[in-house]
């Protein structure tokens, strides 16, 4: 793994992942993805379902080859993903927390992994990068840094969960993203949106997986989690951007 490059850190929501990266085990993850409908995938920690990862995977990477580069990476699920699926490929995987990277090396031996923070990718080109439920909405500056690391034909994935009430503006917000850095996006239609009851299957399962430490700020997280999710429906949105062909 190499070393954080001037991650910031005493942020609140960094320590609480990494927290839960530490917590929870990958069999207890993939156990939970299970009963609320979605397919194992020892390292998820999303509620993307499979044919929408399989739509956007294919139109970043259309020859089932290339450089990758996942942002957010978390316990290394995508890697896992792309090597179940046949994919041919490399594997940088980056995270800010030490414990999800853990999981990651195990998870996807072949991976390359950098502790470090999403606004600090290294200098390389992809021809994939993924952001699965990590930074978002995205935001221009993450978008134009990824943008100049694109391989010519490269693509970009992003998929976020939201709750209705701000789906709209996160969705503007990404869409705006991309196109500030010079890209073309295309929404794609997500298969199997998890919708309110899915996720809270979800973040329930998690909840049991913390009760022996129930007033954990894991615990609580999640438990405010659950309460956002009382108020309003949860939407599901997923994109794919690459450069224009002018470029
Ligand atoms: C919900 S998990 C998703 C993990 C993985 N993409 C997956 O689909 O299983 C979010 C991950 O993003 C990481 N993360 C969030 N914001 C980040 C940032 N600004 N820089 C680096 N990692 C970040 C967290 O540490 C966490 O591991």
């Amino acid at each position: 793994m190499t070393a954080s490059r001037g991650a910031p850190g005493g942020d609140a929501l960094r320590a609480w992942y990494d927290l839960l990266h530490r917590r929870i085990d990958d069999v207890a993850l993939d156990e939970a993805a299970a009963r609320v409908g979605l397919p194992s995938g020892i390292g998820r920690w999303n509620l993307l379902d499979d044919a929408t990862l399989q739509t956007l995977v294919a139109r970043v990477l259309p020859k089932r080859a290339g450089r990758v580069l996942d942002i957010g990476c978390g316990r290394g699920f995508l890697g896992r993903w792309l090597l179940a699926n046949g994919y041919d490929f490399s594997y940088v995987g980056l995270d800010r927390s030490p414990n999800a990277l853990a999981a990651a090396a195990r998870n996807c031996p072949k991976g390359r992994y950098l502790l470090r923070e999403a606004a600090d990718l290294p200098d390389e080109t992809f021809d994939a990068v993924a952001i699965i439920e990590s930074v978002h909405p995205l935001d221009e500056s993450l978008a134009r840094a990824v943008a100049r690391r694109l391989s010519q034909g490269g693509g970009v994935l992003l998929a976020f969960p939201s709750l209705e009430s701000e789906r709209a503006r996160r969705v503007d917000a990404s869409v705006a993203a991309f196109v500030a850095a010079g890209l073309e996006v295309e929404r794609v239609r997500v298969a199997c949106p998890p919708g309110a009851e899915g996720a809270r299957g979800y973040l329930d399962v998690l909840l049991e997986l913390c009760r022996e430490d129930s007033d954990s700020p894991l615990a609580r997280e999640i438990r405010r989690a659950v309460d956002c999710l009382d108020g309003g429906l949860l939407g599901y949105d997923a994109f794919v951007a690459r450069g224009t062909a002018r470029e």
